[in-house]
């Protein structure tokens, strides 16, 4: 998929609440090895790495445009890495995402992979949107079942890969989890209009949308689901609020 950083970073303030959450799961300890899967452009796993003294922090992603960016902040104790989610390995004291693996399918199957990865007393510490239900999500959907979206797409639909929380605790405790704690929590954003849903979603959800219709129907695509919006939200400020699932568990020594 195709990401954008810059796109990416409009809505950085809405997006730094949610990683401010993350952060503060975090048991803080020294020297220790951490795994950011989905690191997008690094800032934020930079800032892991500031907060845990002398520790060596690996960032993955799959995405050239996105690493290209990380890269730049590199340094001693602090590397990115081209590789998918599915593919991480090796041992770690901590693994930890911010909104990226709601990308990968298949939870069930993905939360016990990744719990493997981590070295005995290590800690798993995870944030992803769960705006599924959300009208913004849903009326994208509707729209990618209807025609000429429903032929271009072949009638592909987007799989939602989240889980509930319970679902969460309970995959965290078969795994043998110790110390878990999973909530929601809803983020009130108030935006601008229509257009800054739009813009936020274009750097995100839509970008599935993008990648697989041709490139004929992108500005279709998008005015149709600005109508929907348009119909949903008459009033300006727009209320968006966004529904975001955590977890953290750690594992006993
Ligand atoms: C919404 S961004 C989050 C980036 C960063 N964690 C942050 O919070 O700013 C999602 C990131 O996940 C990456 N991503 C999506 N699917 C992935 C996969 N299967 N493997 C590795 N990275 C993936 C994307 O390339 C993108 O950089």
């Amino acid at each position: 998929m195709s990401w954008n950083p810059e796109l990416y970073h409009k809505f950085q303030k809405e997006r730094f609440a949610p990683f401010q959450d993350l952060m503060n799961l975090i048991v803080v300890r020294e020297g220790i090895n951490v795994l950011d899967l989905g690191c997008g452009t690094g800032e934020l796993t930079q800032m892991v790495s500031d907060k845990l003294p002398r520790s060596r922090v690996l960032g993955l992603d799959s995405s050239d445009n996105m690493l290209e960016e990380a890269s730049q902040k590199s340094r001693p104790g602090l590397t990115f890495e081209l590789c998918p989610i599915e593919k991480a390995e090796g041992k770690w004291d901590l693994v930890f995402s911010n909104a990226a693996i709601q990308w990968v399918d298949n939870h069930k199957e993905l939360i016990p992979k990744l719990t493997t990865l981590l070295n005995p007393n290590g800690q798993i510490a995870i944030q992803m949107p769960a705006n599924h239900n959300h009208p913004t999500q849903t009326i994208m959907v509707e729209i990618a079942g209807q025609e000429p979206y429903r032929s271009a797409l072949g009638g592909w639909q987007r799989q939602w890969p989240v889980l509930s929380i319970k679902e969460y605790a309970e995959l965290l405790y078969e795994c043998g989890a110790k110390e878990i704690n999973v909530f929601e929590k809803i983020y009130p954003h108030v935006l601008q209009d229509v257009d800054a849903i739009v813009e936020w979603l274009s750097g995100t959800a839509l970008l599935p949308y993008f990648e697989r219709l041709p490139k004929e129907l992108h500005n279709d695509f998008v005015a149709d689901y600005k109508e929907r919006l348009c119909n949903l939200y008459p009033e300006v400020p727009v209320f968006f609020p966004y529904q975001r699932i955590f977890f953290s568990a750690r594992w006993p020594e």
